[in-house]
């Protein structure tokens, strides 16, 4: 019944005014279509190579709602699995990482290999009569599994463009943000919390910088957000100058194919030379120091070298480039996401470092941030909003700025240079629409909207 009033999904987000139609946060049924055509479609991140090196080693992530396992096989080469018995459906690993040399099934006990090959069949002479196909019963295999400078991904889509293509130049530059800051480890486990919002919410608020100055007022109380506790209030002056000569426009929303964006602060020349001339006051945090290397220059390309937003690569992918962190917003029905946190830390750094790292980020986001704890409250109470019947008569409002700024394209990279603005927001729900719309990856390979031109307005 919805799906005849709400199809074609475009008609759910008018790009003109800047609407969009409150269903797609809560309804069942449009969930339930969001895991068939994004998530059983899409590229997911399944972990880094670093979590699973060895033969053997094994993560288990989520595509959607559904358990995958990323493994590595005897051969050495990227595995994902879908953790589901062919037998009953039951899981074949329960632990969350670690190493192993098959998968047991604990129901009936068949065992698979880490390829997915179904290896043992309990009773194999005596119950099946040797007349089961073991070569048809393996697990289901990911359609595709590709990794980009050591972030693991995967497709359960054959059709699917390869990772690269897909990420395209703005899913590549995202994780070139964190990717090339040098060598970074891991930091063991992945903080998990679920929210009472829908995935949807918990995406649209990384690229928000309208939010900051109410949601996380009290953390800019306590000092928070302030930064670098040693700085003078003259280091914050020239701070501030530097951003000013930097950023008349200080706000760079970067515009990806297939929905991936870019949204937040344009860092600049200025202002990374500043904080280098603090260097004993403030961490000359490898954040300031990769962007200057010939390499940093150029892997991140013009725009890049200069974009300090936060991206995410579509649907749920979010790079925490002001920290070393990526985010997951898993799923779990129409009202909850599951949100994980995986930390990196630099591999050189000193264990002092490391320690003090992993604790800034803790009291950041994940279940003990003080940001996402603020964060989570306003998505949760917008989410259980967004269910009423009433308030699904009336869109919500993504109008800021709208129509006024012409996109630069340099290098082949849509973006534009203002205020802040919700631009981000609108192309994720834009493309998001289109994802709904299409029944298949050649649909929607024909028919999902480019990065705008150089000139149209914005
Ligand atoms: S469910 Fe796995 S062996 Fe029966
Ligand atoms: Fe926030």
């Amino acid at each position: 019944m919805l799906h005849e009033m709400k199809t074609p999904f475009r008609t759910m987000v008018d790009v003109e005014t800047g609407t969009v139609d409150r269903a797609m946060f809560a309804d069942a049924d449009i969930y339930q279509l969001e895991l068939e055509r994004i998530f059983a479609r899409a590229w997911n991140f399944m972990c880094h190579e670093s979590q699973i090196p060895k033969a053997g080693d094994f993560f288990l992530s989520f595509i959607g709602e559904e358990s995958v396992i990323a493994t590595r096989d005897k051969k050495g080469e990227l595995q994902v699995l879908l953790n589901s018995c062919r037998h009953r459906g039951n899981a074949v690993c329960r632990a969350e990482s670690g190493n192993a040399r098959s998968f047991l099934c604990t129901y009936h006990g068949w065992t698979y290999g880490l390829d997915g090959q179904l290896i043992g069949v309990p009773g194999y002479k005596d119950f099946y009569h040797e007349q089961l196909d073991k070569s048809q019963w393996g697990l289901v295999k990911a359609g595709k599994v590709a990794s980009y400078k050591g972030f693991v991904f995967a497709t359960m889509d054959p059709e699917a463009p390869d990772l690269e293509e897909y990420l395209g130049e703005v899913g590549r530059m995202s994780i070139d943000l964190i990717a090339e800051r040098g060598d970074m480890v891991i930091v063991e486990g992945v903080q998990k919390n679920l929210i009472g919002c829908n995935w949807k919410l918990a995406v649209d608020n990384l690229f928000d910088w309208y939010h900051p100055q109410i949601s996380h007022a009290s953390a800019f109380m306590v000092g928070m957000l302030r930064g670098g506790s040693k700085l003078t209030p003259e280091d914050h002056a020239v701070l501030e100058k530097a951003r000013a000569v930097g950023m008349s426009r200080g706000h760079r929303v970067v515009f990806g194919a297939y929905g991936h964006a870019i949204g937040g602060p344009r860092g600049s020349q200025e202002a990374r030379d500043a904080r280098r001339s603090m260097a004993d006051r403030i961490e000359p945090i490898m954040e300031d120091l990769y962007r200057d290397t010939p390499q940093g220059r150029a892997a991140l390309g013009e725009v890049g070298v200069d974009t300090s937003g936060h991206p995410n690569i579509f649907p749920n992918l979010w790079v925490s480039t002001g920290a070393y962190q990526l985010s997951l917003r898993l799923p779990r029905g129409p009202l909850n996401t599951e949100i994980w946190w995986f930390s990196f830390v630099p591999k050189d750094a000193s264990e002092a470092k490391k320690k003090e790292i992993i604790n800034s980020e803790n009291h950041v986001f994940g279940a003990a941030g003080l940001l996402e704890q603020d964060d989570g409250e306003n998505w949760d109470q917008s989410t259980r909003a967004m269910k009423g019947v009433i308030a699904q008569r009336y869109p919500l409002n993504f109008s800021m700025g709208l129509n006024k700024t012409p996109v630069q394209v340099i290098e082949g990279v849509a973006h534009v240079d203002t205020n802040i603005n919700e631009h981000a927001q609108l192309w994720t729900y834009r493309i998001w629409t289109e994802w709904m719309d299409a029944d298949s990856w050649a649909t929607l390979k024909a028919n999902h909207t480019k990065p705008p031109a150089h000139g149209d307005l914005i």
